[in-house]
Parts: C-alpha cells; sequence; structure tokens
C-alpha cells in the first residue's frame, strides 16, 4: 500500500464545448490536498480531459470509465483501484443527472422513463458506487465519503422534483450511513449546493435564476471552487469531528418558492 492518499470522484468530467462543473473542481481539490485522484465520469473522454487540466497543474490524477448505474462496473473499477493502491481514502460522488439532460419539467410532464432515470443516476448511481467501496475503507477503518447533494434536497424544487427528491434521499442516506460506519472509523457528510456556476446553470432560464437569487442572502452565483474547499475541508483533519451533516454551501438561499 503507497502512503499517498487516494480519492475517486464521480461525475468529474469535462465536456466539449461547456464551461467545467463542480466534479472537476472537486478533483482540483482534492488534488491539491494530496491525494492521487481517480477522476471518472459515464465516459472516458471528458474523464480524460480533466484529467490532462488537472496534471497540467501539476497534480496527480487518472481518467477511468465509471457509469454510475451500471453496477458491476462500479465493483470492478472498485476493485481494479484497490488492486493498484491497496487503498480509498476519499470518495466524492458528484454524478447525477441535471437540468442539462431534459429542462425544467412539471411532475406531470415528466415522462416514467425520465423520473426513473434521474433516480436511478441521481440517487441509486451514488448508493452503487458508495456500496462498492466501503468494503475496503471498511477494511483499513480510516475514510472519507462525500455526497453532492443540492439545496433542493431541502427546499420544495418546482420543475425538480424527482432531483429534488433523490437530492433529499442523499440527505438522509447520510445520517444513516455515517452512524453505521462511523464506529469503523469512515466519516460520512453531504455538501448541498445553491445555485454555482456550471454548464447546468448556464442553461437554466433566467428568470429562474434570478428568482433563487433574489431569494437568496449574498444575491450571487456561487463558483465551483467554493463548494469543493468545502469538500476540502470535510475530508481534512479538520474536520475529524464532523459525520452525518449535510452543509448548505448556497450563498444563505431561502429557495426558489
Ligand atoms: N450546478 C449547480 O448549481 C448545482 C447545484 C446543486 C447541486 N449540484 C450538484 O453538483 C454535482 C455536479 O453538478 P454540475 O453542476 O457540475 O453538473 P454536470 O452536469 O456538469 O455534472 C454532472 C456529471 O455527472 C455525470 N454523469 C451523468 N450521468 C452519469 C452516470 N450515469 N455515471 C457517471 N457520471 C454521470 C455527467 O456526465 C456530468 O459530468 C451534481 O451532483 C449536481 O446535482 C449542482
Amino acid at each position: 500500500m503507497g502512503d499517498k492518499p487516494i480519492a475517486l470522484v464521480t461525475g468529474a468530467g469535462w465536456w466539449p464545448d461547456y464551461d467545467p462543473g463542480i466534479g472537476l473542481a472537486l478533483a482540483r481539490e482534492m488534488g491539491e490536498r494530496g491525494h492521487r485522484v481517480l477522476v471518472t465520469d459515464r465516459e472516458l473522454a471528458p474523464a480524460q480531459r480533466s484529467v490532462e487540466q488537472l496534471k497540467s497543474e501539476g497534480l496527480d490524477a487518472r481518467a477511468a470509465v465509471l457509469d454510475v448505474t451500471d453496477k458491476a462496473q462500479c465493483k470492478a473499477v472498485l476493485d481494479k483501484l484497490i488492486a493498484a493502491e491497496g487503498r480509498l481514502d476519499t470518495l466524492v460522488n458528484a454524478a447525477a443527472l441535471t437540468l442539462a439532460r431534459w429542462g425544467l419539467k412539471q411532475f406531470h410532464d415528466i415522462l416514467p422513463e425520465q423520473c426513473d432515470q434521474e433516480i436511478e443516476v441521481t440517487l441509486k448511481g451514488a448508493l452503487n458506487v458508495t456500496r462498492a467501496a466501503l468494503p475496503a475503507m471498511y477494511q483499513r477503518g480510516a475514510g472519507s465519503i462525500i455526497f453532492i447533494s443540492s439545496v433542493m434536497g431541502y427546499e420544495p424544487s418546482p420543475q425538480m422534483s424527482i432531483y429534488g427528491l433523490s437530492k433529499a434521499a442523499l440527505i438522509n442516506f447520510t445520517m444513516s450511513l455515517a452512524a453505521e460506519a462511523g464506529p469503523r472509523g469512515i466519516r460520512v457528510n453531504a455538501i448541498c449546493p445553491g445555485v454555482i456556476k456550471t454548464r447546468v446553470t448556464n442553461r437554466m432560464p433566467p428568470a429562474h435564476t434570478e428568482k433563487f437569487l433574489r431569494n437568496s442572502a449574498l444575491h450571487r452565483v456561487g463558483e465551483p471552487a467554493e463548494i469543493a474547499k468545502v469538500a476540502g475541508f470535510l475530508v481534512s483533519e479538520a474536520a475529524s469531528f464532523v459525520t452525518g451533516q449535510a452543509i448548505r454551501v448556497d450563498g444563505g438561499s431561502m429557495g426558489i418558492v
């Protein structure tokens, strides 16, 4: 087993023609905190693009395909990582289906298949990766898991109800898993971002964003790095007594309604 801590970040690819997402900022933060980072996404090319960027910044990163809905692939990627590195210190679950996929829709307009797919990726995907990661973390008796939830997991999420439902479930799961994993040396926390400048929010109808910002204390959109810095704190020794928490990083959002 090497001395270097190992992190895996899901949904961390950088897609062509888009601003980088929160996943790349999370991977960068883990790299800057001394991790070797496995950058994953559902396709290899975006993960590789993120890795090229991180390497150009002097960080230690490599890329892998990890479709979080594919349970066999989750196990295979985690098994391969543990075989190569001997450890997994940090898991950051950032993959999600966001409105980049099908935009804002009221519940009665969402097709049943779209509902299923949202839950499959945003909720069950995070469970699949975490399930595959836990044995190695339990064996070492150390590690930190972060779920990227959303302010929509706390607040009503009109026109994104199934996304909000999935993110809310992750908050509850964070508390349950923290209780189970704490005695085994693992801390589990969630981060609930507000409106963060990414390809997703770039596509949000301006009126929707404006309403969010009006109902917030800081009246501005956040930067991916402002989420990543909190993740960096959560995986650090400074957060050694912090677990089972869902931390809102949302500029003081008071919701959209
Ligand atoms: N941008 C925001 O304002 C905001 C607010 C709250 C929460 N979040 C959350 O932050 C995280 C990152 O969001 P983002 O804004 O960077 O959006 P994004 O769409 O750029 O990132 C999501 C990533 O997940 C990947 N993904 C989708 N399906 C996948 C699958 N089946 N397997 C693996 N990866 C898959 C996508 O390819 C993409 O790279 C998400 O969990 C999102 O829900 C974002």
